[in-house]
């Protein structure tokens, strides 16, 4: 089938920093539950992020701010029942870092060993190396992130393109530099302009992660919701390229649903069951839908339902 690839195994962080070294464009997707995760995995993504941005797209905040270790704790060990053989990274929420070193290694543990996440994501700089450093040493792999850190966008003044003054470019170049220094295996670069992004690419030998920081990352990342425009009101953004439309899909597919419901034309008379009719396990009905009964019990139902239903 298009756009499926067999199942691979799952990438290390060496591995990812040798596709940096060889020039292969590493794959990230955010997924917050087992639907998305599997079908992200199916689809042969290389990394898989169960970001903050659940808050946004997922649970209605206005910004990633309000989400717990518990919101993420919960979508991770999701992702990670679907997606086996897939690397895995949780973003560490807002505060739950840098207020004490033990706090942050705690929080950490807890996606680690309760959701199942290989790696954790931070966002900061030179600020957090210290953090960085000590999750490092404890032997949780770290992902950094900076540029526009939506955790801080208060203080940012809003969702803006960073390192456009020569100052600021500096300073996160730093602070990329800072990040590989306390041990990150990967940075990722949201919304900074492509020639910073290129600029602090070339500098280091890990590998980064691009969001709206164009052409030259190591690899890209995008938001599920904004890949395949899932969600309403849709909010345009300059960086997303938009590869399916499946809140369009969606919601004429419920609008049908309703229609018919009002109408009568569902349920039809396939979808219905008789007293003759065999089989009857509710676990093949309402099972996963993989297994053989569950095919084979859905099919004699439709092939019979074309008979006269029999008192
Ligand atoms: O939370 C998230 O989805 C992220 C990406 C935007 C990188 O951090």
């Amino acid at each position: 089938m298009k756009g499926m690839i067999a199942l691979k195994k799952r990438l290390s962080i060496t591995a990812m920093r040798k596709m940096k070294q060889e020039g292969t464009a590493i794959s990230m997707l955010t997924a917050y539950d087992y639907p998305s995760a599997k079908l992200a995995e199916e689809a042969g993504i290389d990394v898989i992020l169960v970001g903050d941005s659940l808050g946004n797209v997922v649970l209605g905040y206005d910004t990633t701010i309000p989400v717990t270790i518990d919101d993420i704790v919960y979508h991770t060990r999701a992702v990670a029942r679907a997606a086996e053989h897939t690397f895995i990274v949780a973003d560490m929420p807002f505060m739950t870092y840098g207020i004490g070193r033990e706090s942050t290694l705690r929080n950490a543990a807890r996606i680690m060993q309760e959701g199942g996440a290989h790696a954790v994501k931070l966002e900061g700089g030179a600020d957090i190396a210290a953090d960085v450093e000590a999750l490092v040493k404890a032997g949780i792999p770290v992902m950094g992130h900076i540029g526009l850190t939506p955790q801080s966008v208060h203080q940012l003044g809003g969702y803006k393109v960073q390192g456009k003054l020569d100052k600021e470019a500096e300073r996160l170049r730093q602070d990329a530099l800072a990040l590989e220094a306390a041990g990150a295996f990967s940075i990722v670069l949201e919304l900074v302009t492509e020639p910073l992004a290129k600029l602090i690419s070339e500098s280091l030998s890990i590998p980064t992660i691009g969001i709206g920081g164009g052409r030259y990352c190591d690899g890209q990342v995008l938001v599920f919701h904004d890949l395949l425009r899932y969600s309403s009101p849709y909010i345009e953004k300059k960086f997303v390229k938009t590869y399916a439309d499946i809140g369009t899909t969606i919601r004429s597919a419920i609008a049908s649903y309703v229609e018919e419901v009002k109408s009568g034309a569902y349920p039809a008379e396939e979808h219905v069951f008789q007293p003759s009719q065999g089989g009857s396990s509710a676990g093949a009905l309402y099972g996963s839908g993989t297994n053989g009964d569950a095919v084979n019990e859905t099919k004699a139902v439709s092939k019979s339902s074309k008979e006269a239903p029999q008192a």
